[in-house]
């Protein structure tokens, strides 16, 4: 499994820019109400912003690097009465309180599900931690042929470069490895470089970034193989209808 070990301390700094969805997660927890589930909740992108904006939050990851990030934030904003993290892998969790009115799995944390028994264990288990009539979104990239269909071993390309507060300078690579067609996986790797100031490298890392592609209406069906009614496809934050092309976000409801 991937634990982002090694990534906690760069996520926040790589994804500064990433907002487009948080408008979304708010409006439905404001429409479906506390308390919400996060799981593989990361640094707290989300989760934490989510709890500023007062819905009571519970956020689940496998990281505890990605956590201990997030628990700082926490803290550091006050919102430890409305906040609580739990170390855990999103297929085996287990939680004391069974009544959320919302979960989500933002930011295609689902693909690093490997396997089709870990994505029905994760469906089931988090059914059961819904209250009846509550929500479950999840967002996947869509599989895209052009993609899957690259040769494999490609060098590593740079993806960013950018400065880092400490005044080092981070570069971001990565480099697709091969596409599994039978396990449906995409084999990956990403590597960071930081620079000082006087250019001299001072640390870097190479770590598996594989991705479990899932079909919309494979989705579909494994939803509703655990229970869920589905509720709507988007293509993307804006609530666009889906259309192969952009995210597979889908919005699934455990029955009344
Ligand atoms: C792309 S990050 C997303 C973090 C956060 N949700 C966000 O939107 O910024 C993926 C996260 O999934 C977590 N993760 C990977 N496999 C997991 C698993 N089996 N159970 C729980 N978390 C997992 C990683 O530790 C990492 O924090």
């Amino acid at each position: 499994m991937l634990k982002y070990v090694d990534y906690a301390q760069y996520y926040d700094h790589f994804h500064r820019g990433a907002i487009a969805d948080f408008g979304f997660y708010l409006d439905y927890a404001r429409q479906y109400g506390s308390p919400v589930l996060e799981l593989a909740c990361g640094t707290g992108r989300l989760l934490v912003p989510l709890a500023e904006a007062g819905i009571e939050m519970t956020g689940v990851d496998l990281s505890e690097n990605m956590l201990a990030v997030c628990r700082q934030k926490v803290e550091r904003r006050q919102l430890a009465g409305r906040v609580n993290l739990v170390h855990a892998s999103m297929v085996d969790y287990e939680l004391s309180r069974k009544d959320f009115a919302l979960a989500f799995i933002a930011f295609r944390s689902f693909m690093h599900l490997y396997s089709q028994q870990d994505q029905l264990a994760c469906l089931r288990r988090t059914y059961e931690y819904l209250r009846p009539g509550g929500a479950l979104i999840i967002d996947l990239f869509s599989p895209i042929y052009k993609l899957l269909a690259q040769e494999p071993d490609q060098p590593f390309s740079v993806r960013e470069k950018s400065d880092l507060p400490n005044g080092h300078h981070l570069i971001r690579k990565d480099r697709f490895l091969k596409n599994d067609p039978v396990l449906q996986i995409q084999y990956a790797e990403l590597r960071f470089e930081e620079y000082d100031s006087e250019g001299a490298l001072v640390a870097e890392r190479t770590i598996p970034l594989s991705m479990r592609y899932t079909f919309r209406y494979e989705m579909q069906l494994l939803l509703e193989k655990v229970g869920f009614e589905v509720v709507e496809f988007f293509r993307d934050y804006d609530k666009n209808s889906f259309d192969g092309v952009g995210e597979i976000i889908v919005v699934a409801q455990r029955p009344r």
